[in-house]
């Protein structure tokens, strides 16, 4: 369905650009903690010894470090969670202006932890950073979905992923031991995230809040129609404004939707099964496992620079997350997702074979092929889907729900990962190719395509094909809705 002009203005690009500062911090933390491992571990050490007088155990020391890794984890389960709370009281801008409190918090408990010989700020300040991390999670994808025109929904709701993998490369690249990665400045590798944050301070008073929520949950039409013109470069709006109030008055009769309603209405039951099962696919293919222990499986391949070639995985991760945002509106979110899932089995068969490969260098090849599939489409799609399947109303829930499952399922792998490995050596990625050829089965039969519909078209789709006592359609326009994907 066309929908206006679909100009890439200045005022879009700042919006979105502003906002997916977010993503970075959240990639940039995830990725930060993994280079330092033993300088921070020596940290841990000196200041115990300092404070009882003896070193510190093996265990306690493995302990603190695997909390001080997973703990953002948690961070990210709770502050995904709270979402709603904060979207419709104080809109999206003004949510992710304030989210930025946790960032400055982190960045000084982190950065001041060795001066203070605690690494109870340490972990504390990672913890906070996972709440910050979860929110962005939930607002920037929301946020840069509703401001977008929908013929570019899916090109800009990728930056959100491409500044996540943007950060993480960061991360990679500061985390070197000759650059931040450290004993004497890793404080400052933590406490970077300091510097995002107060760019993100400076730029958001100069974006606009989600016309969406203006019009639909604040009932501003004019300052809806000036945001929209400005971010559309054009007088003439009437089109979004439309579709808005289409939306909104669907939403007078959903009203406010909880978290409970979207389980129990009939009407999301498929499109919130469809969230949470496609962030399951992002993180039970096993991305983090690359992610988070590259260089322990480059070192045991044998590969003599590992943290080169980890540094390789995000060069990789960032150029096929670019190739992604050019293709995803015109394959469209189903066939990448669908392409990037099988892919990954593939490299991931690769990966579980090459034990017995005389070259080890094929490790590289095969890791890379597993990252390259997953940005074309598990990584970036169900990010920003979760705000086109559902309309305003349930928007902020499902974005809770769906942010919940994923952290949920990012912190299982990076916590038992690593005992499953020990347990089933190579065959560890067997487990991956069974989920990711699950996850294919549901996308292929489950999820409609969402390309260059409306948000109120899309779930229209969805109320026709769900619930019961809904008017019948001929299969032609059941067709134009992408209705026949769906069961
Ligand atoms: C996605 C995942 C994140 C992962 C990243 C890798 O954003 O949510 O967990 O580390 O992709 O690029």
């Amino acid at each position: 369905e066309d929908n206006g002009p679909h100009q890439v203005t200045f005022q879009l690009m700042l919006a979105v650009g502003t906002a997916v500062i977010g993503s970075l911090q959240f990639g940039y933390n995830s990725g930060v903690i993994n280079a330092p491992q033993k300088v921070i571990e020596s940290f841990l050490n000196e200041s115990w010894t300092v404070r009882y007088g003896e070193e510190i155990s093996k265990t306690t020391q493995t302990t603190l470090w695997a909390l001080s890794v997973s703990i953002f984890s948690v961070g990210g389960i709770f502050g995904s969670f709270s979402v709603g709370l904060f979207v419709n009281r104080f809109g999206r801008r003004n949510s992710m202006f304030m989210a930025n409190v946790l960032a400055f918090v982190s960045a000084s408990l982190m950065g001041f932890s060795k001066m203070g010989g605690s690494w109870e700020m340490l972990i504390t300040g990672r913890f906070v950073v996972g709440l910050y991390s979860g929110l962005s999670t939930g607002f920037v994808p929301m946020y840069v979905g509703e401001v977008s025109p929908t013929a570019l929904r899916g090109a800009l709701g990728t930056l959100h992923q491409l500044g996540i993998v943007i950060g993480i490369l960061m991360a990679q690249v500061f985390g070197m031991e000759s650059i931040m990665g450290n004993a004497s400045l890793w404080p400052f590798l933590l406490s970077f995230t300091f510097i995002p944050a107060l760019l993100q301070c400076i730029l958001l008073p100069f974006c606009p809040e989600s016309p969406r929520f203006l019009l639909i949950n604040r009932k501003e039409e004019d300052k809806a129609r000036s945001v929209m013109k400005k971010l559309r470069g054009t007088t003439d709006v009437t089109a979004d404004m439309q579709e808005m109030k289409e939306e909104s008055r669907q939403m007078m009769r959903e009203k406010k939707v909880t978290i409970a309603e979207l389980f129990r209405s009939q009407l999301y039951r498929q499109p919130i099964l469809i969230a949470i099962m496609l962030q399951l696919s992002q993180q039970l293919s096993g991305i983090n496992a690359v992610f988070y222990f590259s260089t322990r499986i480059f070192e045991k391949a044998g590969v003599a620079q590992p943290v080169y070639a980890t540094i390789g995985t995000g060069v990789v991760n960032v150029a096929f997350t670019v190739v992604s945002l050019f293709v995803v509106e015109r394959a469209g979110r189903r066939s990448l997702h669908l392409l990037g899932l099988l892919g990954m089995a593939g490299a991931a068969v690769l990966i579980w074979f090459i034990d017995t490969s005389p070259w080890k260098y094929t490790t590289i090849v095969a890791i890379f092929a597993f990252v390259a599939f997953f940005e074309i489409g598990p990584g970036p799609i169900p990010w920003f889907i979760v705000a086109e399947l559902f309309s305003q109303g349930p928007r902020p829930s499902a974005f809770a729900v769906a942010g919940f499952s994923n952290w949920t399922a990012n912190f299982i792998v990076a916590m038992t990962f690593q005992y499953a490995e020990e347990l089933c050596g190579p065959y560890v990625f067997v487990i991956f190719i069974i989920l990711l050829l699950g996850f294919f089965i549901f996308t292929y039969f489950k999820v409609p395509e969402t390309k260059g519909r409306t948000f109120d078209d899309i779930s229209a789709g969805f109320r026709q094909s769900g619930g019961p006592g809904v008017e019948k359609h001929s299969p032609e326009e059941l067709n134009s809705l992408g209705a026949d994907s769906q069961l």
